[in-house]
């Protein structure tokens, strides 16, 4: 019951602050940031990818942070709010959740304006299943935060690992939270990779888990 009310309450606050443009990242990036500079992976060979990124507050900070090393952020996301139908353990579906926060505002408009002063951003604009990276795409970073529902959370470990260098990270967001078919789809992946990873570690209290790669 206490974690149905926090839910609800975190949930009423994302909408109104969303709504009335005072939060554009979900997730918290910072934390995000901080792993990266831990384990100095701007200093490994690659590009940044995020694939999810709904109003861009995230992406933006990101493509800051790791414009300093001169490297790239590949965002991919199709920017339609109605697209994912994945209901969380309070039985509120994700794309319900986008539609209350956006209200009448058009995504990629409100993307555009947060990530407009960050040129080292390159936007694929569409179903992750669908994107194709270029041949030569090389990452040493990925945060995974798109569709959650279990085929998707497959499909983009394997776009992202398909492309990660030796000692690259993947991260997910909502591992442990209040999407457990997403929980579970995640540990799968890592279950059936483990021979390609050194470790994973899990920040709970944001449902971030990140996973080093061999
Ligand atoms: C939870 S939101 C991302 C929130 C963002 N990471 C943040 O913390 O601010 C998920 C995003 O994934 C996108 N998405 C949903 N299904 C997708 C798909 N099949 N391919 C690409 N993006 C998708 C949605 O448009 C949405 O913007």
């Amino acid at each position: 019951m206490k974690k149905y009310i926090k839910g609800k309450i975190k949930l009423f606050k994302e909408i109104v602050f969303g709504r009335f443009g005072m939060q554009n990242d979900f997730v918290g990036y910072e934390t995000l940031i901080n792993f990266i500079e831990k384990n100095k992976l701007h200093g490994l060979e690659g590009d940044f990818l995020e694939i999810g990124a709904f109003m861009g507050g995230g992406s933006a900070k990101l493509a800051r942070y790791v414009d300093k090393y001169s490297k790239k952020l590949i965002v991919i996301d199709l920017f339609d709010p109605n697209f994912d139908s994945t209901p969380n353990d309070r039985d509120e579906r994700m794309n319900w959740i986008y539609k209350k926060i956006l209200g009448k505002k058009n995504l990629r408009d409100i993307f555009n304006e947060n990530t407009k002063n960050e040129k080292n951003i390159v936007v694929y604009s569409g179903d992750s299943k669908k994107v194709r990276l270029p041949e030569n795409t090389k990452l040493c970073f990925t945060f995974i935060d798109g569709n959650h529902d279990p085929k998707y959370v497959k499909n983009d470990f394997y776009l992202a690992l398909h492309k990660t260098i030796p000692g690259g990270v993947i991260a997910y967001h909502d591992y442990g939270g209040d999407l457990p078919q997403t929980t579970k789809a995640i540990q799968d992946m890592i279950d059936e990779n483990k021979e390609k990873i050194i470790k994973t570690e899990l920040v709970p209290e944001k449902s971030i888990i990140f996973i080093t790669l061999r």
